[in-house]
């Protein structure tokens, strides 16, 4: 997609295609002021369909006074506002566009009252990009041009920073869809390795793999157990972003790199695995953090760490009722297989802890299927017991839309996952809050760092077509927004 800028709306076309935002209240006006003489086609068209302004609705309308093709796109109410809605309709705007094989479009510019112009401005930019984005792999290609949009109503050298910055963020998001949506086969931990190499190399920042032999070396027996019964071997990638300078904070991000959970020998039924390529969204959503992170330049210490294995069915794998001994030394009962990810996670973070002594911990992860019964896929559980850390994550999470909702972690449930022959059980007595569960078994390996766990099983994929607001289907990209915006929070 490319994207130019003019400060005045574009005067008629034939053969163009026009969008404009409306709120409900934009379209009640026009409809009010029937008797006026109002020669602007989408008032026209306003009035003549049953169009409202309502969010999330698109109105297509062809062969508009001048041959033009209109495009109104609802806000909803003027009270409800926000410009994650205006970043949401923005991305349908464009997804219909695509549909449409425009090659090209002319969209205006929409503000409001509550939001400054940058905002508005980032919003509908970004909602492009994001819209863009499509997993596909028919033979036959769909062959629409790339689009041409131009944004009016705006100053153009402003805007064009701000294109810059949104393509930076989008970048990393887009990132990480590819990493999710490609097959297990291809994207093996070997290969998410090389594709943080590439990364890492590409910004001029370190980055440090360890093989199966390093890991063995440096104890992470968790992780290489689980990584045991596949063909593809484990690996440990480490991203070091430093531009933050003295003083300046550092945040660890740990990221959850299953790239196939089969659930081991505990093995998944059918039904259960067919998605399980998204196993390792986390992991990939560090990478594309740091790709935003570096792209951006943001002045900030970052350290981004993806725990990578393929939970496999195979002569090797480890088993059901084994006990480990991790990384921090603490031992494990494995009573599933399946609970695969918190075992990678337990010494990935130990590590990080340990050889980064960050001011801030978080890691990401897929890790449980309750997630998705607790809070769907709109809100990402949020598990910490610091405050001041859950705060700047909220915030970071109301400024950016990837959706968080915490879940309670105190005193009342550190027990639930002690074992009778080792230090921690790697699953629950019964199917009790199980987000929280996965949980409190992480927190067995952080010592005492501010450390948070965001469990994004539900926000990771979009289970359904349209369920997600600006990818249409499989791997959303979120957290990549949210790391972003909370390594600048925390700096
Ligand atoms: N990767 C899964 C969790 C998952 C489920 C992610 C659905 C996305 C969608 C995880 O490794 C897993 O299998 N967890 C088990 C844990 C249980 C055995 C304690 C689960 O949630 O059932
Ligand atoms: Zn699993
Ligand atoms: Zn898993």
């Amino acid at each position: 997609m490319r994207i130019s800028f003019s400060k005045t709306h574009p005067a008629s076309r034939s053969g163009r295609v026009r969008v404009r935002f409306f709120s409900k209240e934009d379209t009640d006006r026009i409809r009010r002021s029937l008797k006026k003489a109002d020669t602007d086609p989408f008032s026209q068209a306003v009035r003549g369909k049953h169009f409202k302004g309502e969010y999330k609705n698109v109105l297509v309308l062809f062969g508009a006074a001048g041959g033009e093709t209109l495009v109104a796109a609802g806000l909803g109410e003027h009270k409800d506002f926000t410009v994650h809605r205006l970043r949401n309709a923005s991305a349908a705007v464009c997804r219909r566009l695509k549909k449409l094989k425009a090659p090209r479009a002319a969209v205006e510019l929409y503000l409001s009252e509550g939001a400054s112009e940058d905002d508005c401005v980032s919003a509908l930019l970004e909602g492009l990009l994001l819209g863009d984005y499509v997993f596909e792999r028919k033979s036959k290609k769909n062959g629409s041009p790339a689009l041409q949009v131009t944004l009016s109503g705006v100053r153009a050298s402003r805007a064009r920073t701000l294109l810059d910055e949104a393509k930076s963020v989008c970048g990393g998001v887009r990132l990480a869809r590819e990493l999710v949506n490609e097959n297990a086969d291809v994207m093996t931990p070997e290969r998410m390795a090389r594709e943080a190499r590439r990364v890492a190399k590409h910004h001029g920042f370190p980055a440090r793999v360890f093989d199966e032999k390093k890991l063995k070396a440096m104890g992470c027996r968790l992780h290489l157990a689980v990584g045991r019964g596949a063909a593809n071997p484990p690996r440990l990638a480490v991203l070091e972003y430093k531009k933050g300078g003295r003083g300046a904070k550092t945040l660890a991000m740990v990221g959850k790199g299953i790239t196939f959970d089969s659930g081991g020998l505990n093995v998944k039924p059918t039904g259960h695995m067919e998605d399980m390529r998204l196993d390792m969204a986390g992991a990939a959503a560090v990478l594309g953090a740091m790709e935003a992170i570096a792209a951006l330049k943001l002045k900030v210490n970052v350290v981004g760490v993806m725990a990578c294995a393929e939970n496999a069915v195979g002569s090797r794998a480890y088993k059901p009722g084994d006990i480990l001994v991790s990384y921090s030394g603490k031992t494990v009962e494995v009573l599933n297989t399946d609970a695969e990810g918190r075992l990678v996670l337990a010494d990935a973070l130990a590590y990080t802890e340990k050889t980064y002594r960050p001011d801030y911990l978080i890691d990401l992860a897929t890790l449980t299927g309750a997630a998705l019964i607790a809070t769907g896929t709109h809100y990402a559980p949020l598990l910490t017991r610091d405050d001041d850390f859950r705060d700047r994550i909220q915030q970071a999470a109301r400024e950016t839309d990837d959706r968080v909702w915490p879940l309670p972690m105190d005193c009342h449930y550190l027990d639930e996952m002690k074992s009778d022959v080792a230090d921690v059980r790697n699953m629950g007595r019964n199917r009790h809050s199980g987000t929280i569960r996965g949980a409190v078994f992480l927190h067995h390996f952080v010592c005492n760092t501010p450390w948070a766990h965001l469990d994004i099983a539900g926000t990771a994929w979009s289970w359904s077509p349209g369920n997600h607001d600006f990818v249409l289907r499989y791997a959303t990209g979120y957290g990549v927004r949210l790391l972003t915006r909370l390594a600048q929070i925390i700096s």
